[in-house]
């Protein structure tokens, strides 16, 4: 791989590892285990495995190693551990650097299993949480302390699209020596800026826009060689989150197109957002790349785009919200994003279900909230569907 490729050239020739046989596509390695040529092989390779060599697919196989090569390289980290789904990344991430005792500031606004492991998980094993709004710097310095650990955000935020100052935040964490964990998946690869702006560690679930296609379930943790290899790699390897050579094959070809679909999704957004702003069936169009979004400018600044999917909160509550999903005939309902098919979701009786209703209604997770991930569709075709769908309300 050249240092000097551009990333639509990362992500189609990016970590390639070709076997003797010269194939073009790359090759799925579906073996659990590697053979030795003798005792004295095997010894030495478990003691001391070079960068091209194998153990057990649990620790890494060929295949998932192109993988996280390549998205290494795209998102300009030293290195990757690619995980089993989003959540055993984000889980990870955080459990194999914390320890009892350690303190954790976190964004209040996230989706509903990473709150799970702040809340409930990490709590169990000693380690105190505060929650913060996000968008506001002085609540960060405020709650930051001399034994923070970590700080861990997503921004963008699900559903309510909270875009966070990245940079602000790191500066913060980083005076009280804090490690950055950001949860990407908002932002995606190709609109990511994170380790340039200061996050020290980039967690996603591939689940969306990388496999994008509705496939399989993955994740990966990003950061530098010492934090992957030495922090995360041992308790992966020893709790088993790791993913399947099948699923990262998936997960090649996924971002093969991954900067393609990407930005047909986020020019699909922008459309629909633009179009749809001032509806007089939605009391809010939330996108942060439409003007009058809160955090607008930041959100350019840091991202150069509005991202893949946006928020309507649909005059009427629960009954009107519920009207307008089962009126939509081609943007489907699901609780994926990031897929090339547009997908709609109702955040309060799905995804954000376990929360209370105060827990929601302080989230601005309210009952008429929809989230519209935007597929690779004519966007002409989705309009058509959803002012339709408004229509039905
Ligand atoms: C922001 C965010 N983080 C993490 C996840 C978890 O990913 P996965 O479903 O691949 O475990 C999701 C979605 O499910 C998500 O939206």
């Amino acid at each position: 791989m050249s240092d000097d490729w551009n990333d639509r050239t990362r992500l189609v020739h990016g970590g390639i590892r070709r076997s003797g046989y010269g194939e073009v596509s790359e090759a799925i390695f579906l073996t659990q285990g590697f053979v030795y040529d003798s005792a004295e092989a095997a010894a030495a390779r478990f003691e001391a495995a070079g960068p091209d060599e194998f153990i057990y697919a649990r620790y890494g196989n060929p295949t998932v190693a192109m993988f996280e090569d390549r998205i290494a390289a795209l998102e300009g980290a030293e290195a990757g551990f690619a995980t089993a789904s989003g959540m055993a990344a984000v889980s990870g991430a955080l459990t194999s650097m914390l320890r009892a005792g350690d303190h954790v500031v976190s964004a209040r606004a996230l989706f509903g299993s990473c709150l799970y492991i702040l809340e409930e998980v990490l709590a169990r094993f000693g380690v105190e949480v505060t929650f913060v709004d996000g968008t506001d710097l002085d609540a960060w310095a405020a709650a930051v302390r001399p034994d923070t650990r970590a700080v861990f955000l997503e921004t963008v935020s699900n559903p309510t699209l909270e875009v966070i100052d990245l940079a602000g935040v790191a500066e913060i964490a980083h005076r009280a020596g804090a490690t950055v964990v950001v949860d990407n998946v908002f932002a995606t690869p190709i609109f990511s800026r994170a380790l340039a702006l200061g996050a020290d560690v980039v967690v996603y679930s591939a689940t969306k826009h990388i496999d994008g296609q509705g496939r399989a379930l993955g994740g990966v943790i990003l950061g530098t060689e010492t934090f992957v290899r030495k922090t995360v790699e041992p308790y992966m390897k020893h709790t088993g989150g790791a993913m399947s050579p099948f699923t990262a094959w998936v997960m090649l070809k996924g971002m093969e197109t991954l900067d393609l679909r990407v930005r047909a999704q986020a020019a699909g957004a922008q459309t629909l957002a633009e179009a749809l702003s001032g509806h007089d069936k939605l009391a809010r169009t939330i996108y942060p790349g439409l003007p009058d979004h809160p955090q607008h400018a930041l959100a350019m600044a840091q991202m150069g785009s509005g991202g893949t999917v946006l928020s309507l909160d649909i005059a009427g509550g629960r009954a009107a919200a519920f009207q307008f999903l089962n009126a939509l005939k081609l943007v489907t309902i699901s609780n994926n994003l990031g897929d090339a098919k547009s997908i709609v979701t109702h955040p309060a009786t799905t995804t954000h279900q376990r929360l209370s209703e105060e827990q929601r209604a302080a989230l601005g997770i309210g009952p008429g909230l929809v989230r519209l991930s935007v597929g690779i569709e004519d966007p002409r075709d989705l309009l058509t569907d959803v002012l339709g769908a408004l229509d039905a309300v």
